[in-house]
């Protein structure tokens, strides 16, 4: 199977673009919603916490690991590749990957948490494929509340939203990846705040593409996960009805949330 961890909910927007790309190909996800959020924790932390989620999708039976939160991704990926020899994938790579590829004058915008965004990963990653790029980065701390809080349309998110932007906007970035699982649920208010030529980088997307190129390139691999007969699970650590809702919100249809 294909373990996909994230600090919440908000990675099964990779899970759910993953389910799409690739239909049929069992996943098992974990959300740590009882120690979410991570994008405000140290990097000590999210490492260890990285670990302990890792470890739970290889006892059951994990052969690759997604790491669908960003602020993991940024900050625990080297660690977990130096500590466990299956293939680990993180969600920066494939979106850093198409920004350089696709923006023109490269001026790139990146948003994401505090974690990520002082990391400094993503601007890293964008000059190893394109040392010529700009990187402007913003951390968007309040987004994730807001978007637990179901609050997608609301006024205060705007205008949130509209602040947030602004110094991307001065820069005249014309691409911005949306480095943060929540962010793609917001792409309705992001793309007229930052003005509809700037292209938009779904982090979920890019990385279920990536997930795809990388079972091509091992059919072996991709035979053996996509006829095992298994059906995705789905697990986290705390649940809520705010929770359940928003996995349905991601999923388009209720989700079975086993708590562990
Ligand atoms: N999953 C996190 C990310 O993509 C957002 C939520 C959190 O801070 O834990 O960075």
């Amino acid at each position: 199977m294909i373990g996909v961890f994230d600090s919440g909910v908000g990675g099964m927007t990779v899970a759910r673009a993953i389910e799409q790309l690739c239909p049929g190909l069992p996943l098992i996800y974990f959300g740590d919603i009882a120690r979410t959020p991570y994008g405000s924790k140290s990097p000590d932390t999210i490492i260890r916490y990285s670990r302990n989620n890792t470890d739970f999708l290889l006892e059951q039976g994990a052969e690759v690991i997604v790491i669908a939160c960003n602020s993991a991704s940024s900050t625990a990926a080297d660690a977990l590749r130096a500590n466990y020899r299956v293939p680990i994938l993180d969600v920066i790579t494939p979106a850093t990957r198409k920004a350089a590829q696709i923006s023109d004058s490269g001026r790139i915008g990146v948003i994401g948490t505090r974690a990520t965004v002082k990391s400094g990963m993503y601007p890293r990653r964008i000059h190893e494929s394109r040392p010529d790029a700009e990187v402007i980065s913003q951390a968007c701390p309040l987004l994730v509340p807001l978007v637990e809080e179901g609050w997608l349309s609301q006024r205060e998110t705007k205008m949130i939203l509209r602040r947030y932007l602004q110094p991307l906007r001065r820069r005249q970035i014309d691409t911005l990846v949306l480095g943060c699982t929540h962010y793609p649920l917001l792409k309705h208010l992001i793309t007229p705040r930052i003005g509809r030529r700037v292209r938009l980088i779904d982090s979920s997307i890019e990385m279920a593409s990536f997930v795809c190129e990388f079972l091509d390139r091992d059919p072996a691999m991709k035979e053996r996960l996509c006829n095992s007969g298994k059906n995705s699970r789905f697990y986290v650590s705390d649940t809520t009805e705010a929770i359940e809702q928003m996995a349905a919100r991601i999923f388009g249809r209720p989700v079975e949330l086993h708590t562990v």
